[in-house]
């Protein structure tokens, strides 16, 4: 079986920790040779998140970006996605790139890779109870899990991002399931997730790129590790901040390079921790936390609302203008 991303390019985030991993040790202070050790740690032959989603698509491969219009339009589709703050900044309002969580610059499958989407689009979504079309589908990943302001439907942005996204797609059928969309399904784990085990596997596997409370790890100003909670990672609209989507997401991708490495259970509970953490405000905000959770968040799935540690989860006032 041909796997999604079998062929790392220079662009290939597959290569891109290794990058981060050289920027932080060069740059990490005496005493922290612990953490650039663990860092270092991580294999170099990295399971990825394709295996087990049964995916035999494969997306050409940069080098047939054709030298015209079109080509100029899917580099800068394909630019925005792997530097959003740098490339489409105006319309977000956090530290996250689009790849941050679809990796492999949007190929990956089991990622929610781009190529997958493309063809599956327009489609109804319960989210927003209409038919969507791709570019409404694009708005909604700039509005939650950006934190921003999504770009104008037909903007230079979008328009970019779509080139990218249908480029990605060729030769794939429209409107068929496509092995390899979303997130591989993840069984319900044998014990209802849980905030102390979660922080235990938090501290154990992931704080060390993503940091201490969340807070991801920055070098000059540039995301290395991204933010999972705070001000500069997704607001309480956002996809990942359902445990279900985290769960499955976490379990497929993370940690980085050693997809599937954790237990059902482990990735239930350390989604569960993660999002039960502050963010920034749901923008459909309803003047209340009350009034937005029924409205928005009726489900076992969000703790938006929820009291805990002695804290109402959003209750942190409406929205920040962006
Ligand atoms: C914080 C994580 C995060 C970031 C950042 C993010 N997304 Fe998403 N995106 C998601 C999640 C979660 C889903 C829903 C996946 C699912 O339903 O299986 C999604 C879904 C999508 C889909 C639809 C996938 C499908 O198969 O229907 C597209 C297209 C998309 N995102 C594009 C983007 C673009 C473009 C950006 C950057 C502007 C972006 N995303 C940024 C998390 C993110
Ligand atoms: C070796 C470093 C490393 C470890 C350990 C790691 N991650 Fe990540 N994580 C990353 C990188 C790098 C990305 C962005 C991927 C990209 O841009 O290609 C990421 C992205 C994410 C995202 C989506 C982006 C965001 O900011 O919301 C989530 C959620 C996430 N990681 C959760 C976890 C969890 C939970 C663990 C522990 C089980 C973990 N990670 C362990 C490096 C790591």
């Amino acid at each position: 079986m041909t796997l999604a991303c079998t062929a790392p390019s220079a662009r290939n985030p597959l290569l891109r920790p290794a990058l981060a991993f050289g920027l932080l040790a060069a740059t990490l202070a005496a005493g922290t040779t612990a953490l650039a050790a663990d860092v270092a740690a991580v294999p170099k032959s990295a399971i990825n998140a394709a295996v087990g989603t049964g995916a035999t698509f494969q997306p050409p491969p940069e080098s047939a970006i054709p030298n015209d219009d079109f080509g100029k339009a899917v580099k800068l589709g394909r630019d925005i996605f792997l530097d959003t703050p740098k490339y489409a900044g105006k319309y977000i309002g956090n530290t996250l790139s689009c790849v941050n969580c679809h990796t492999d610059a949007g190929r990956m499958a089991g990622s929610a890779p781009l190529w997958a989407a493309y063809v599956s689009y327009p489609a109804y979504r319960s989210k927003n109870k209409k038919v969507n079309t791709f570019e409404e589908r694009l708005q909604g990943c700039f509005h939650f899990s950006e934190n921003g302001t999504p770009p104008p439907l037909g903007s230079k942005t979008l328009v970019a991002l779509q080139a990218y996204s249908y480029w990605l797609a060729k030769g794939l059928p429209t409107d068929e399931p496509v092995a390899g969309r979303g997130y591989p399904k993840l069984a319900a784990a044998p014990l209802p997730p849980d905030y102390v085990r979660g922080k235990a596997v938090y501290q154990a596997q992931c704080a060390v790129c993503h940091n201490a409370n969340g807070e991801g790890r920055y070098v000059d100003g540039q995301t290395v590790f991204p933010p999972l909670w705070g001000a500069k990672s997704f607001n309480w609209g956002a996809g990942m901040g359902s445990i279900k989507n985290a769960a499955a997401f976490i379990h497929a991708n993370m940690p980085y390079g050693q997809s599937y490495s954790l237990t059902p259970q482990e990735a239930w509970d350390v989604a569960y921790y993660m999002d039960a953490q502050e963010r920034p405000q749901d923008p459909r905000w309803q003047g209340s936390v009350a009034a937005t959770r029924a409205k928005f968040h009726d489900s076992k799935f969000s703790l938006y609302g929820q009291t805990i540690n002695g804290k109402v989860l959003g209750d942190i006032g409406p929205p920040k203008k962006n």
